[in-house]
């Protein structure tokens, strides 16, 4: 319970159920005076309990395919109706594959499905900033965030296409957070998150193994979508208004860690 976003409204992309980061980065934003936007695919909105979640923090969903420029227009400008007036954060909580989903290893790829891997879970990202931007929907200060993996930079063979698809979402993070802090100082950055348990998380081949393997080999563990949503708190609020363009880790320390003690033990002969 706090005030860091006080005063601040925004939209919240990709929260399916309580698992999900965005479900936490929603509670934990309401808890802290923000107001927002939920929005979500509409086919997840059927499957999903995003309704719950708005009634729990007094607002209302909008559905959005992030893919659609058109849904993405109308988002935009009802939120800013009904909230009021311009935006201070968005964050884009998106990630699908098909491929993935279906089994397809990077050798084997469907590359139509490969198309809408890109599509839902990098391009939606630049789709967002171009329709936000378009309309002069942030104020200035504003925060963008996305949520990334290190298999960005990384060879993880089980993330099949996403891998691929999180490396462009970091790239257009910087690139177009260039031009938004130009246009009216909004910054724009990604946070690479630990394996967490969650629908898009879990639906990953062997995730329970490399979920294991980060955990051991990060000094502090693996990070929670509990903290990774209070992180995303603090980018959202105005004690990191200098930090942009940026992919910060939030892994533990996974990500600068050559090899731990407890990895190390299981090689004892
Ligand atoms: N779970 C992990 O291990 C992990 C690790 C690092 C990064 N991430 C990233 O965190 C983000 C959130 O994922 P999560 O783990 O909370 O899982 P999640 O499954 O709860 O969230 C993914 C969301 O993407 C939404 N989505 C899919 N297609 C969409 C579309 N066309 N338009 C709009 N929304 C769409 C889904 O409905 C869902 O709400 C994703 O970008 C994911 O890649 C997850």
């Amino acid at each position: 319970m706090g005030n860091l976003l006080e005063n601040k409204t925004g939209i919240i992309f990709g929260a399916l159920d309580e698992r999900s980061i965005a479900w936490k980065v929603a509670q934990k934003a309401h808890e802290n005076g923000a107001k927002f936007i939920l929005t979500n695919a509409p086919i997840a909105l059927r499957m999903g309990k995003i309704n719950e979640l708005a009634e729990k923090c007094g607002t209302e969903v909008i559905p959005a395919d992030a893919t659609s420029m058109d849904d993405l227009n109308t988002l935009f400008e009802q939120s800013q109706e009904k909230l009021g007036g311009k935006l201070d954060f968005v964050l884009h909580s998106i990630g699908m594959s098909p491929n993935v989903r279906k089994n397809k290893g990077y050798t084997d790829l469907n590359h139509d499905w490969y198309l809408k891997t890109l599509d839902i879970s990098a391009l939606s990202f630049h789709k967002t900033m171009q329709v936000a931007y378009k309309q002069d929907a942030m104020n200035d200060w504003g925060s963008i965030l996305g949520l990334s993996y290190i298999a960005a930079q990384e060879a993880y063979p089980f993330y099949s296409d996403m891998a691929d698809a999180k490396a462009a979402l970091e790239s257009i993070a910087r690139s177009f957070g260039y031009h938004f802090g130009i246009k009216n100082k909004v910054r724009v950055n990604t946070i690479s998150q630990s394996p967490t348990v969650t629908s898009a998380g879990s639906g990953i081949a062997g995730f329970d193994k490399f979920f294991d393997f980060a955990n051991e080999m990060s000094p502090l563990g693996n990070a929670d979508a509990e903290s990774c949503a209070d992180y995303c708190l603090t980018l959202f609020s105005d004690l990191t208004r200098y930090v942009t363009m940026q992919n910060l880790y939030h892994d533990g320390g996974y990500s600068t860690t050559g090899i731990s003690g407890k990895i190390m033990e299981k090689w004892d002969k």
